[in-house]
């Protein structure tokens, strides 16, 4: 109950909200005046929080039910594996613990989208007010959980950025200026900064210089990017609000460059790809992979939603295609990615993952274990010494969501803050006048803005959207793809340049996160009876892909008695810490790190054929440390030592993948359910 009252207080303290973050109580005030603020190193990413208003306790998690209706075991705080929306209380709830435990040691917040219930319910179709409601509240909470001492800014800066259902239709954007961008500039007015409005009302993308001069949050609008937007077409024509992204990030990544600072990119929908599935379109895809690379020296790393899934993704620069840069070819090969991966869907879909970094050249700083062997037994060979930092590929990390399709999570990062004690911070800016940061590019920056401007089409109406056209069609394939009049390629960094925070440990480097969880089990403390046709999810896990609508692993159960449910007190834990993960073993977040860790995933031990490999290979190896010379004795002993290693070693190398699989679908699975997706 201590959480329900902690709840209501929350209430209580939100109450009122809505007209911008003042009037604070004097305990809140209180917090922020005691706390001179300076960087901590951390920053929050929160994701996908599918608030909805209609969700009732105690409903059904029945497609039918929905959580809006019926008798059932919807929890409290939400229908854990379950395809039902994120209640108040769990929205409440989860600010009241940042608010608890985050709120005075984090740097900034980035916030990537779907604050908005799905359109799931055929009997609730959403509603523009809906819609726009949900992402009100939630930007305001933001406000209000940062409000500075006078309530008449923040202290710490909060980066939005749209979902795919953050708009009505979900998934349809048309180009703008339009109406959402309008909408959201007011909603998001605490977050997007003076010189960013004429940005984001054209195109729906900013930049937050979350560290003035040093560091700037680019918030990608991915919606201009998302094969499923029927309302735009890639980004290979100039025409396409993509292209025009692509060239607004291009420009102010160089200007980032030259005035010696570092990004970090944010966007709702990833840009994953796999041999069969993809969520971009591949112009898109194929133009961002390029800028990546040739801004390696600006770009920390790209952190995005959607998926739920906890994951990431490893992009490699020789898979740039000029051509496809360009819309001519590589089209048709990947389907569109479904828009809500079932847990076979996501597993299918990391599985291909995992071929693909099989198939990974190991990092050239791998020292024992630099050649490994291939699916098919070869060697593998990496590009020994010629790419020490694996600067052919840049990373994107994929944050799991607050909406329980596993668990609610929460992802703090940490970050190398050496020699940047004394920098001047995001609120020491605010206070000393938001136009001071820009210095000489702003200028040309708004030149470059008018440029884009004046080619936007007028204003379109929301109506239009039902004309959209339904699917886009394959591209001809034009007969000289050489030059590209529309692509301008970024410079690469300058010659003799050291590696970027991406790739070498240095100030702004990603040092690890701490991956928080909430076991809406434990939490729920529901007592429920099996009811009615047992039979039917008896033989298939509610994690069966051919559900349509997963009802969760209590679906079908119903409340054992007529009284509220009485929930323990709501709390995130830890679920797993890059620092500590003892199977991760990841010593920072830098790309050598995580294609090692990559490689280490997509290391296939568990087929016979691989495994009688495995065991001639160790028997060679054997023979090698016989060919030393050694006292018998101590041969021997280290003879035995290696082979004790090495099953270890075989052992983990699986165990690698499990794990990676655990924390995919945020600890919802059992390892004997894992086990059916190896
Ligand atoms: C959540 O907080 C809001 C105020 O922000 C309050 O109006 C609402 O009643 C709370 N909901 C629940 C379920 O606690
Ligand atoms: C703005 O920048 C100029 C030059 O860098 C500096 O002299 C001035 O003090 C700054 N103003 C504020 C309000 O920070
Ligand atoms: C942080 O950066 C500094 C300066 O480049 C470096 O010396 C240090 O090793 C880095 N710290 C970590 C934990 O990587
Ligand atoms: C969550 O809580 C349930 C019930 O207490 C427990 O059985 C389960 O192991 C917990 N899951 C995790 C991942 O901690
Ligand atoms: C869990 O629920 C049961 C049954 O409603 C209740 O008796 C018990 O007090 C609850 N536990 C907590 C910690 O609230
Ligand atoms: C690897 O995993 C598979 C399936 O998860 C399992 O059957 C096999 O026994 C494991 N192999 C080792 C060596 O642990």
């Amino acid at each position: 109950m201590k959480a329900l009252g902690r709840v209501l207080a929350l209430a209580l303290l939100c109450h009122g909200v809505i007209a911008g973050p003042s009037g604070l109580p004097a305990e809140q005030t209180r917090a922020v005046r005691s706390a001179p603020r300076k960087l901590h190193g951390r920053f929050l990413h929160i994701t996908d929080i599918h608030p909805d208003e209609f969700y009732k306790v105690h409903s059904s998690t029945d497609e039918d039910g929905a959580c809006h209706r019926g008798k059932g075991p919807a929890g409290p705080y939400g229908a854990e594996t379950s395809d039902c929306d994120s209640p108040f209380s769990l929205v409440n709830a989860t600010f009241d613990w940042i608010a608890a435990n985050l709120k005075d040691t984090i740097d900034f917040v980035v916030w990537t989208g779907d604050s908005a219930r799905h359109d799931r319910d055929e009997e609730l179709p959403r509603s523009a007010d809906q819609v726009l409601g949900t992402n009100t509240w939630i930007a305001d909470k933001f406000a209000h959980l940062f409000a500075d001492e006078d309530g008449t800014g923040m202290t710490i800066p909060v980066v939005p950025n749209f979902g795919n259902n953050d708009i009505l239709p979900h998934n349809i954007l048309l180009p703008g200026p339009n109406k959402w961008f309008q909408t959201y500039l007011h909603i998001w007015r605490h977050f997007i900064p003076e010189e960013q409005r004429h940005s984001f009302e054209f195109g729906g993308w900013f930049h937050v210089e979350v560290i003035p001069n040093k560091l700037a949050v680019f918030s990608l609008n991915t919606l201009y990017f998302f094969d499923r937007n029927a309302g735009v077409d890639g980004c290979a024509n100039p025409g396409e609000p993509g292209y025009k992204q692509m060239e607004w990030l291009r420009v102010q990544l160089q200007f980032l460059r030259e005035r010696g600072m570092k990004a970090i990119l944010i966007g709702h929908v990833p840009p994953a790809r796999t041999e069969s599935k993809k969520l971009w379109d591949e112009t898109c895809w194929q133009k961002y992979t390029l800028w990546m690379h040739q801004f390696r020296d600006v770009v920390v790393v790209g952190l995005y939603g959607h998926m739920n899934i906890d994951h990431f993704l490893i992009h490699d620069s020789e898979e740039i295609d000029i051509a496809a840069l360009s819309g001519s070819s590589e089209w048709g090969i990947r389907e569109a990615m479904e828009d809500d991966l079932s847990v076979q869907g996501a597993s299918d879909y990391l599985m291909e993952l995992r071929q693909h970094w099989a198939k990974l050249p190991p990092p050239a700083t791998f020292k024992g274990e630099a050649d490994g062997v291939n699916e098919d037994g070869k060697r593998r060979k990496g590009k020994k010494r010629k790419d020490p930092w694996g600067e052919r590929y840049h990373l994107t990390l994929v944050g799991p969501s607050i909406v329980p399709t596993y668990f609610p999570t929460l992802r703090v990062f940490e970050y190398n803050i050496t020699g940047l004690e004394h920098v001047s911070i995001w609120k020491d800016i605010q206070q000393g006048g938001l136009q001071n940061t820009t210095e000489s590019g702003l200028s040309q920056k708004h030149l470059e803005l008018r440029q884009f401007s004046t080619e936007a089409e007028s204003q379109v109406d929301l109506d239009d959207i039902t004309s959209a056209k339904k699917k886009k069609k394959p591209k001809k394939k034009p007969k000289t793809p050489v030059h590209d009049p529309n692509l301008n390629v970024p410079s690469p960094p300058a010659k003799g340049s050291p590696p970027g925070p991406a790739y070498s440990p240095q100030p702004l480097t990603l040092l690890g996160y701490t991956q928080y969880f909430a076991n809406l089990t434990h939490i729920n403390n529901l007592t429920l009876t099996d009811a009615t046709i047992q039979e039917d999810g008896e033989e298939e896990g509610w994690w069966d892909w051919l559900l349509r609508w997963r009802k969760g692993k209590h679906g079908g159960k119903k409340p054992a008695s007529p009284y509220p449910p009485r929930p323990r007190e709501f709390a995130f834990e830890v679920e797993y810490s890059t620092f500590e993960d003892r199977i991760y073993q990841l010593g920072d977040l830098t790309v050598n790190s995580l294609v090692r860790l990559a490689v280490r995933i997509g290391e296939r031990v568990d087929n016979a054929k691989n495994e009688r490999k495995g065991e001639e290979e160790e028997e060679v190896e054997d023979e090698d440390s016989d060919g030393e010379i050694e006292a018998g004795k101590k041969k021997k002993k280290r003879k035995k030592g290696r082979k004790g290693r090495k099953g270890k070693k075989r052992r983990k190398r699986n165990e690698t993948w499990l794990h990676f699989l655990k924390h995919a679908f945020v600890g919802t699975l059992e390892e004997e359910e894992l086990k059916k997706f190896d």
